[in-house]
């Protein structure tokens, strides 16, 4: 697979098979991902990768009962408030693997950066027959001192992007988009 194909054939997916996404792979993938560019050639980034089956539900359980105790503190959930009330709802959509991107904040970069790393993991994976899903809720806890004291993410990194992973179960369509608006093009 090319990388556009890749790139047209890429979507969130919410539906994975039993297939465990080996270490070796991950690893690669996460090689792959990390020759996006890089502000003034930093590197800032981290990863935490979790696979134990009992610690993604327990954080997927923790997540809803934490942004629905606060509503408040998140507004851009609030439109969601019905899915996570909803008790079959898991954050993770069941994957076996979760990938965390950890930015270092000592680089004025870092969110460009580890967010060029999440697409390119995302492509990369494509082309594996790994499907990705960018989960924004996981911010409410994995962003968390606690969270990230125990995963030894160092104080000065903060969380960018949250990929659940594994092999798509279920092929989806490629997405539609409205056309790129530009603003200006001068010749
Ligand atoms: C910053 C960000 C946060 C997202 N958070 C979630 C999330 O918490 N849960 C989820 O199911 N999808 C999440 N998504 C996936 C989007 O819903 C998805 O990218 C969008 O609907 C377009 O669909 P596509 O990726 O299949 O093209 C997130 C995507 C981004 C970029």
């Amino acid at each position: 697979m090319n990388v556009i194909e890749a790139i047209q054939q890429r979507r969130s997916i919410r539906a994975y098979n039993d297939k465990h996404v080996e270490k070796e792979i991950l690893q690669r993938l996460v090689e792959l991902a990390v020759k996006a560019p890089t502000g003034s050639g930093m590197e800032p980034w981290g990863f935490v990768v979790l696979q134990n089956r009992e610690e993604i539900d327990a954080l997927s359980e923790g997540i809803k009962k934490k942004v629905l105790e606060n509503i408040d503190a998140y507004p851009q959930f609030s439109q969601y408030e019905s899915w996570l009330k909803n008790e079959r709802y898991h954050i993770f959509n069941h994957a076996g693997t979760v990938l965390v991107i950890y930015g270092d904040r000592t680089s004025p970069w870092n969110v460009y950066d580890c967010s060029l790393v999440a697409g390119n993991l995302m492509l990369a994976a494509e082309s594996e027959g790994i499907g990705c899903c960018w989960i924004g809720f996981a911010e409410a806890l994995l962003d968390d001192d606690t969270f990230k004291k125990a995963h030894g993410v160092p104080e000065s990194f903060h969380l960018v992007s949250t990929l659940s992973m594994g092999y798509t179960k279920v092929a989806v369509p490629p997405c539609t988009r409205k056309p790129p608006v530009f603003f200006s093009w001068t010749k």
